[in-house]
């Protein structure tokens, strides 16, 4: 009994701590399905293609990703470009390097082994462009979004990091649907959108609009489209060692069922006399 009590107080309190992670009144992310969910869940590689796309055509005029290199987009596990097609990536970049001999700083293309470079020189530039606001570094965005609603669906479902971008995306509201109130209290610039953790007016344009980019593989690229493969895109970034994490799992697992079986036949043995 005591055990079951403590368990729930543990429950009640892990819910509780956690509860406050969703601002007042942000709309719960919509609940949205990925195919590297579960424990066996792996990451589709056409879908990382397709929302790297996304993110370099879209995304990256305005937010950085400082975290990834051009060459963790061949390795495996990711969306496994070849090593071809990264370096011509790369090279399709200009990057700061130096000090040269004479001491100057001087741009030459991206190599592989390049961070992405950053769409500004510094936050306060990035902010001078958007209006005051910043655009955080997306390399790891889905694993500080959005916390734990504290609700028996999130548990269930997982609904996480890329559910949350995915419902950024997704979530504005058009202009001409808000209501009086609303647009007596917009501020300038700002876009309704009730998923934002940070309030509900964000500082960031609808960036996705129907056909923004074109895939290579055929799929129509609709805005609820971009935005799947975009937000599968970034919780690789996140993570990009996951499908190995998964497998190293699944083998320690496998482990300790012959480790717990032959535990128990040599405890049937050692006791076969005492019965
Ligand atoms: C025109 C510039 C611009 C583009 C393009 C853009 N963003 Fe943003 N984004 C911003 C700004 C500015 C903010 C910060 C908004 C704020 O703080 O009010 C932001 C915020 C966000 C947030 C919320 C971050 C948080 O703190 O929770 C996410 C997620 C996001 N962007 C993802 C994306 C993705 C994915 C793309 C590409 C499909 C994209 N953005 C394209 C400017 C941009």
């Amino acid at each position: 009994m005591n055990v079951l009590k403590t368990l729930a107080i543990a429950a009640a309190g892990l819910v509780l701590s956690f509860g406050a992670a969703q601002a007042e009144g942000q709309k719960t992310a919509k609940d949205i399905s990925y195919s590297f969910e579960w424990p066996f869940g792996h990451f589709d590689r056409e879908q990382l293609q397709r929302g790297y796309k996304v993110y370099k055509e879209v995304c990256s005029n305005c937010h950085a990703m400082h975290q990834m290199s051009f060459r963790n987009l061949s390795q495996p596990g990711g969306p496994e470009f070849s090593d071809e097609q990264v370096k011509a990536l790369a090279a399709g970049y200009q990057v700061q390097d130096g000090p040269n001999e004479t001491g100057d700083m001087f741009e030459r293309p991206g190599l592989p082994s390049d961070r992405f470079p950053s769409p500004f020189p510094n936050e306060q530039a990035s902010r001078a462009a958007n209006g005051g606001a910043y655009p955080p570094d997306l390399s790891l965005i889905t694993k500080s979004r959005p916390g734990w609603y504290g609700t028996i669906n999130q548990l269930i479902n997982g609904i996480g990091g890329p559910q949350y971008v995915y419902s950024v995306l997704t979530g504005y509201t058009p202009d001409d649907q808000l209501t009086e109130e609303l647009k007596k209290e917009q501020p300038e610039g700002k876009y309704h959108n009730p998923y934002f953790a940070n309030g509900h007016w964000i500082g960031m344009p609808p960036p996705l609009s129907d056909g923004a980019v074109t895939f290579d593989d055929g799929t129509p690229s609709t805005v609820d489209q971009m935005a799947r493969d975009v937000s599968a895109f970034l919780a690789w970034t996140a993570e990009p060692k996951m499908e190995q994490r998964k497998r190293t799992g699944f083998m320690v697992m496998i482990f300790l069922g012959i480790l717990a079986s032959l535990l128990y036949l040599v405890k049937k043995k050692v006791w076969a006399d005492v019965h």
